[in-house]
Order: structure tokens, then C-alpha cells, then sequence
């Protein structure tokens, strides 16, 4: 008996409870101790060109690498304008396509439903509006990745990016209610989950955005500039429930995605 509290303090203390997923990217999981927490959704954020589609889609390959199906949502660019964009990479994501491990919903038309804060539905977001574009609610959206994740048996989900949901709502009060209701969502359908969004200041002095305070995990990539030219920098911000690395670590992107080197300093 005594064996076995003790045996359950040490677990508590390197955070061995929670089940892990391998991110898949070389140096992250060391940061992690072992990877994301399963079926937790965590906040990918990043200066414009910083790699978070990289490591939302080399999260995903992992996964499907295995046994774990990945879906991507596409919220800016078409998966078609993605795979192009990740075609310089030596992942085979059409062949993980046609194996029925790899999917994605094109949610770009989303885009185009207008902003408008007072018009709430059962879940307290945005409902349909009156727009001239075909129309997708964050109502809908949530739907269509519930009814995938179920048909095609998703275990991993990638939303890229969240930016433009929630540039539509104009009060902060309706973009924390629908982020949560996102959050909320996500962790419903019990997949492991990337969110992306973007960093909007390449200082390390900066204010922090909305979503960093309500995801259970945020991972930052920072493009810094230093001495005349740019250091990329990764730092896990938080990951609630359990222990990880803080410090800003250097990381590099190659033809084989993102590799992180987890025992450097960036600035020695
Ligand atoms: N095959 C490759 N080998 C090395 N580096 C690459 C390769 N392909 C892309 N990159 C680097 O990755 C960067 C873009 O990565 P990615 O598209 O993941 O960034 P992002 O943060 O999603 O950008 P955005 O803010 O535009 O969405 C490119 O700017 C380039 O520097
Ligand atoms: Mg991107």
C-alpha cells in the first residue's frame, strides 16, 4: 500500500497521468515530456510565416503515420492551396489522403458571413446573417468537424487559422464567448487538436491575445529579430496539468519539417 502511494506521488510529480501524444516534430516532445496531452486542444500561435501550418500538418502526418486519422480544417487558404504550400516537404500527404488517413473540410467561406454581435443562437455564437456570399456559421462549422471526426474516426484535428472567426465579432465579450464554444467543441469530439492563430507583434514584450488565456496549452513561435538577422524560437507558454520546459528554444524548418532543439538557448 505504501508502495503504491508512493508510486502514485512520483507519477503526480513528473506528470505521468496524463496520456501523451507525439507531436511528431523532433526536440518538441523532449519540451513536452513526452508530447501533448491526449484529447486536449492547444493553441499553436505565430508570427506571419513562423511555421504554424508546418507544425499543425507534421502534428497530423505523426498521427496518421500511425493509427490516428488526422482532419484539417482549413480556414484562410483550400486544402489544395495547403498541400502546394507544404509541397516542398518530403510528406506524401496525397498518399495519406487517398489511404483515407489524412482529411480536411475547406472552411475559407466563412470568411464571408458578416459580422454582426447581437444576433446570437442556442450556443450563444454568430448565426446565420444576411449576406450575398454562400454562408457558413461557426454553428455549422462545428457540426461538419463533429460529423467527420464520427464517419471517419478523426483522432487528431487542426483548425488553421482562428483569426478569422474571430476578427467577426466586434465586442470582446462575443469573441471570448465563441472561442470558447470552439474550445468547448473541439474537446467534445475527444480528438487531440491544433489550433492556430496568429501572433500579431514580433516583440517578446507584447500583450497577450484572448485565446492564450482560454486553450489548455499554448505553443508560441516567434520569428525574433536579433543582431541583424532572425532567430526562430519556439516556447511552450503553458500546458495545463502537466510539467514542461519554458524556455524560448531555437528550431529550424528543413525539407522534413520542423526540428527543435531542445537544449539550446536561443540567447546563451
Ligand atoms: N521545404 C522547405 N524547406 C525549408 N523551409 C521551408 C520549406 N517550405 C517552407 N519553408 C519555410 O516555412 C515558412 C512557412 O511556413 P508555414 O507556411 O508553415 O508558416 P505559417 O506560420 O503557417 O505562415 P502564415 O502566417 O503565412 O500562415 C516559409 O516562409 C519558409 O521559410
Ligand atoms: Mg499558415
Amino acid at each position: 500500500m505504501l508502495l503504491l502511494r508512493v508510486l502514485v506521488s512520483y507519477c503526480h510529480l513528473i506528470g505521468g497521468w496524463m496520456d501523451r501524444v507525439p507531436t511528431g516534430v523532433k526536440g518538441l516532445d523532449e519540451l513536452l515530456g513526452g508530447g501533448i496531452p491526449k484529447e486536449r486542444c492547444v493553441l499553436v500561435v505565430g508570427s506571419p510565416g513562423s511555421g504554424k501550418t508546418t507544425l499543425a500538418m507534421q502534428f497530423l502526418r505523426e498521427g496518421a503515420l500511425g493509427e490516428e486519422n488526422g482532419l484539417y480544417v482549413t480556414m484562410d487558404e483550400s486544402p489544395d492551396q495547403i498541400k502546394e504550400n507544404l509541397s516542398g516537404f518530403r510528406w506524401d500527404l496525397d498518399r495519406l489522403e487517398r489511404e483515407g488517413k489524412l482529411f480536411f473540410i475547406d472552411a475559407t467561406l466563412i470568411r464571408h458571413v458578416r459580422s454582426k454581435d447581437t444576433h446570437y443562437g442556442e450556443q450563444n455564437v454568430l448565426l446565420d446573417t444576411a449576406g450575398v456570399f454562400p454562408q457558413l456559421t461557426l454553428k455549422e462549422l462545428i457540426r461538419t468537424v463533429h460529423k467527420v471526426v464520427d464517419e471517419e474516426k478523426i483522432q487528431r484535428l487542426v483548425v488553421d487559422p482562428v483569426t478569422s472567426i474571430m476578427l467577426r465579432y466586434e465586442r470582446a465579450s462575443s469573441r471570448r464567448k465563441a472561442m470558447l464554444v470552439l474550445f468547448d467543441a473541439l474537446e467534445a469530439t475527444g480528438c487531440t487538436s491544433f489550433v492556430v492563430t496568429e501572433l500579431r507583434t514580433a516583440m517578446l514584450d507584447r500583450a497577450f491575445q484572448l485565446e492564450e488565456f482560454l486553450s489548455q496549452g499554448v505553443i508560441l513561435l516567434h520569428t525574433i529579430p536579433h543582431e541583424g538577422s532572425i532567430v526562430r524560437a519556439i516556447q511552450i507558454e503553458k500546458m495545463r496539468g502537466i510539467p514542461h520546459d519554458i524556455q524560448l528554444r531555437p528550431y529550424q524548418i528543413t525539407g522534413e519539417g520542423i526540428e527543435v532543439f531542445s537544449k539550446d538557448r536561443v540567447f546563451p
